[in-house]
């Protein structure tokens, strides 16, 4: 008995010590690793340093790879009857994979990017370092698209990551698990059709876990390669497996993202077959919400942490014809998610030679401006997920202050309803005390001056006593 509880604690402090330094694994320890690991129940990251995450507020998406060099929809665009597909969206898959031989990044300077992103706000980034498509943008040694096939072993990634540090943005890693690039991977769309979807499984029940297991393998090499080479990694964004009647060993992934990156935030993408048996630090919402961005999103509870993504002009990848989003729908957006406690997590393509596309810089300069007097609105705060019950603005805040969003539309007096009186009211644009009424049953009431007002949102600080 004192054997087994003397040599436990051995374990746990080992697992402890090596938990600590996530960078002492080599590629190939970390491999071998996950074979050995039980599965854990999945609990949402509580290590200190990935608390970080749900006070954050703005995100860039960075999608970036072979498509650019066409300015393609990333992947999906060789896919035939793809739903969301517009006039002249499908180009096939022959002529999709042409592509790597013209990706040539030869004016690729993310320290730019990120240095315009850092000014705008934005405090995260999470590039795509491999699509659906499977290209990778690291020389990987593992699968016939990357870096090292095709690009003589350059790595795009390392000055990515050595950017972010630079500035103090936190680094994201987007990976697509399904990669239509491997022989092994079952697309679940019969010959790349999508109207195909779902009508025959490539592998019989009796061999398809087998499949998996190969294929899994595969994935865990990469992914070994993308966490111990490259320091501490702040957030993985996983985008699907879509292989049905598999187990997809998530609680050994849990597990296994854990010891390797403890630090690290995941998203819930890791797909499985089993809902119990899901995981994600945070919940995604995409696109559709941000149709009605002023009702809370059905899925959410008051305590997850959520982001929700889309995309600053056209597509995903790169989309040099489209017009970005208008700024001021860009900051409406924000202000909602942040109120009820998600990240904006806004998505930018640039362009192949690896310069960000016109237009990027001067949107940037627009955000940074408004960033400049009202970032403390929606950077590094709090949610106040039933501001629509104590108040006819949106609400942030931080601490014992509160910060009501007025937008150019909203017409009349803003009325806050908080349970302490206030000890100043302030518009955050030019610092101005503001003339309000308080009384304990009524709140705060206060309207703002005609000259006072911008053409964005005008943010009024409420500093309670
Ligand atoms: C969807 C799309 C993918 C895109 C992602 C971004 O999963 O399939 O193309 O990268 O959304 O959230």
């Amino acid at each position: 008995m004192k054997i087994i509880l003397i040599s436990s604690f051995f374990v746990v402090v080992f697992f402890f010590s090596i938990a600590q330094k996530p960078h002492k694994y080599t590629e190939s320890e970390a491999f071998s690793l996950i074979k050995t690991l039980e599965g854990t129940p999945f609990k949402r990251n509580n290590h200190p340093n990935a608390q970080w995450f749900p006070e954050a507020g703005l995100g860039l998406f960075i999608h970036w790879g072979i498509h650019s060099v066409a300015a393609l929809d990333p992947s999906w665009t060789m896919i035939k009857n793809c739903p969301w597909a517009g006039p002249g969206y499908f180009v096939g898959r022959e002529k999709y994979y042409q592509l790597v031989n013209e990706f040539n990044p030869s004016a690729y300077d993310p320290d730019k990017w990120i240095l315009a992103a850092k000014q705008a706000g934005f405090q995260y980034v999470v590039l795509t370092t491999k699509h659906h498509d499977g290209y990778c943008l690291w020389p990987s040694k593992y699968g016939n698209m990357n870096t090292s096939k095709y690009m003589n072993n350059r790595d795009l990634l390392k000055p990515y990551i050595e950017a972010c540090r630079k500035y103090g943005l936190k680094v994201g890693l987007y990976f697509s698990p399904r990669d239509w690039s491997n022989p092994i991977y079952p697309i679940p769309y019969p010959d790349y059709d999508y109207k195909n979807k779902g009508t025959s499984d490539k592998y019989p029940d009796n061999i398809n876990q087998q499949k998996f297991d190969e294929f899994f393998d595969f994935t865990i090499r990469q992914l070994s390669e993308l966490l111990t080479n490259y320091g501490k990694i702040d957030l993985l964004w996983f985008d699907s497996i879509d292989w049905s009647k598999i187990n997809t060993y998530s609680e050994r992934m849990h597990a296994w993202l854990r010891i390797i990156q403890p630090e690290m935030v995941v998203n819930p993408r890791w797909d499985t077959n089993d809902p119990f048996k899901h995981f994600g630090d945070f919940k995604s919402e995409e696109v559709s919400w941000g149709a009605h961005p002023e009702k809370k999103p059905e899925s959410i509870s008051d305590d997850d942490w959520w982001e929700f993504c889309n995309s600053w002009s056209g597509n995903w990848g790169y989309s040099p014809m489209n017009k970005f989003k208008d700024i001021y729908e860009v900051i409406k957006i924000l202000v909602y998610a942040r109120s009820f406690g998600g990240n904006y997590l806004l998505n930018i393509g640039p362009a192949p030679d690896g310069t960000m596309r016109s237009g990027f810089y001067d949107e940037c300069i627009k955000l940074a401006a408004w960033m400049e007097n009202n970032k403390e609105s929606v950077v590094g705060n709090q949610a106040v997920p039933n501001w629509q019950e104590i108040s006819n603005v949106p609400l942030t805040k931080n601490g014992n202050c509160y910060y009501a969003h007025v937008f150019t539309e909203f017409k009349g007096s803003v009325n806050v309803r908080l349970k302490y009186p206030p000890s100043e009211v302030l518009l955050l644009s030019n610092g101005k005390n503001i003339d309000f009424k308080y009384d304990k049953k009524a709140g705060i009431t206060f309207d703002l001056n005609y000259t006072d007002r911008t053409i964005l949102d005008d943010v009024v600080k409420i500093v309670l006593q």
